[in-house]
């Protein structure tokens, strides 16, 4: 990324929110339920599946953990109510993981429960490397006793192919993907090819040990890859997903879905909306560059 990039991003988080929450529409399905559901369908209808995500994290007491808690049920009654394609993804910290583990624990396995009684499924996504061990943890406790349940690993970080095969051997339902958050380099690897190889060399693993597998990314190269792998390794159609997030390389989308590929889009919504748009801004600096012009009167 260029210095200009780098200053872009940096400035994002410098912007008012009402300009981040129009520049961000695109990447969240509005504040309401409701307003989730209609996109999910508009969705399904295209043959797309979902994953609902409630956005919020980070939270630092049991009153607003188990609000979080109870808004994610009410995921569930909508996609029992309207026959939605569609699963929960959730953060351990908005459930609690930040103050009580054994807390978020719970919380999570409930979900997991309750998922369970409608034939449905909760992703545990993964978020900065002070809960890595703690969502693994969580992720294996519940797992013992119920099986519709999924975690992610994050290519960026160095650790992450040994937790691969640590995890293979329970038969995990994963998620792979780069990561988003900001690590140190002690932890996790800078250089973007590294990154990809450690992506592919993970998914390999997961393949061949004969896990499912969400392969989550916008990145043209690793689709590229693993298409080629899903063709050399036999890999049958029930045994991976493509994903992506919302509002991120439509046109990328259509084409695994026209391919034939099961693709799954991540749907966030909710009140707490402005971390999310953040970051997804700052990954995109050609849309904060845009705005950064516009509100600064900055020419490039
Ligand atoms: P990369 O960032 O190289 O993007 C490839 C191309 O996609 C770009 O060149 C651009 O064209 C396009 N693109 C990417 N982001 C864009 C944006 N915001 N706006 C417009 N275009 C964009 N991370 C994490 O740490 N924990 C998690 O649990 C998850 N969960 C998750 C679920 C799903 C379904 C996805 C797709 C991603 C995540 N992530 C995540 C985020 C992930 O780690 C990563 O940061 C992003 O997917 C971007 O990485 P790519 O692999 O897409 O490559």
């Amino acid at each position: 990324m260029s210095f200009l990039n780098n200053i872009i991003v940096s400035a994002v988080q410098l912007m008012p929110k009402s300009v981040v929450g129009f520049f961000s529409r695109k990447y969240i399905a509005g504040e309401s339920l409701d307003s989730a559901v209609s996109l999910v369908k508009d969705l399904n209808a295209k043959g797309i599946y979902t994953t609902l995500d409630v956005l919020g994290e980070s939270v630092t007491n049991e009153e607003e953990a188990t609000r979080a808690f109870h808004n994610a049920m009410k995921v569930f009654d909508s996609i029992v109510e309207h026959n939605l394609q569609a699963n929960l993804s959730i953060k351990p910290t908005q459930l609690g993981l930040s103050f009580d583990e054994q807390f978020a624990c719970d919380q999570i396995r409930k979900l997991v429960k309750r998922a369970s009684e409608i034939d449905n499924f909760v992703r545990i996504d993964m978020e900065d490397s002070p809960y890595t061990d703690a969502t693994i943890n969580i992720y294996k406790t519940i797992f013992e006793n119920y099986s519709n349940v999924g975690i992610v690993l994050q290519a960026y970080l160095k650790r992450s192919y040994n937790d691969t095969v640590i995890l293979n051997k329970i038969g995990t339902n994963y998620r792979i993907c780069k990561g988003i958050y900001v690590e140190p380099a002690s932890r996790a690897y800078k250089d973007k090819q590294m990154i990809r190889d450690n992506f592919l060399k993970m998914l390999e693993s997961m393949f061949k040990n004969g896990n499912y597998v969400g392969i989550a990314t916008h990145d043209e190269y690793l689709i590229d890859n693993a298409y080629r792998m899903i063709k050399e390794l036999n890999i049958p159609n029930d045994k991976f997903e493509f994903q992506m997030l919302l509002g991120v390389r439509e046109d990328l989308r259509n084409k695994i879905n026209n391919d034939g590929y099961k693709i799954r889009v991540y749907v966030p919504f909710g009140e707490d909306w402005y971390a999310y748009s953040i970051r997804r801004l700052q990954e995109n600096p050609q849309i904060a560059g845009y705005i950064f012009q516009n509100i600064f009167s900055f020419k490039k």
